[in-house]
């Protein structure tokens, strides 16, 4: 598994303590698409970058971190065929992943604490896609990317 992370300069310690707990918890490959260094960074582009490898499958989950998740969360869901979820609590990361089939997750470093991050993380990542009754849904929304190009 290989998971691609992003991040702008408020979540530079943030994004390597995260990394870190990946590599430690479950042996995954971390790919890093942000910046390290403290300089102004523009968070679309770590956005838009780990949204296009999920995309392209470089890489097979994103995780986005800047001061509230929101920015390069919305920046991610930019791209056709990304379904990201910007959350603060391990229960939304479940269902999403559950129920939305989420492909890259985003909170932000300014608003949820690492330890709880990480419980986020662990919720993201062990649940599963239900499909079923939820598949008619995901195709509506890849319905609307299709009718907004
Ligand atoms: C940067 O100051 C801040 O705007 C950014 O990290 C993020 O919170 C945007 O959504």
């Amino acid at each position: 598994m290989k998971i691609g992370i992003g991040n702008d300069h408020v979540a530079v310690a943030y994004k390597k303590a995260i990394s870190d707990y990946i590599r430690e918890a479950y042996g995954y490959e971390v790919v890093n698409f942000g910046t390290d260094s403290s300089e102004r960074f523009d968070y679309p582009l770590s956005g838009k970058a780990v949204a296009q490898a999920v995309v392209s499958s470089q890489v097979d989950k994103g995780i986005l971190i800047c001061g509230t998740g929101v920015g390069i969360g919305i920046s991610a869901n930019k791209v056709k065929g990304v379904r990201c979820v910007i959350c603060s609590e391990p229960y939304s990361a479940k269902l999403s992943r559950e129920h939305n089939n989420t492909n890259i997750l985003a909170f932000g470093a300014r608003v949820v604490g690492i330890e709880l991050a990480k419980m986020i993380v662990d919720s993201w990542l062990t649940a599963e896609y239900e499909g079923g009754r939820h598949q008619k849904r995901l195709d509506m929304i890849e319905e609307i990317e299709d009718d907004n190009l």
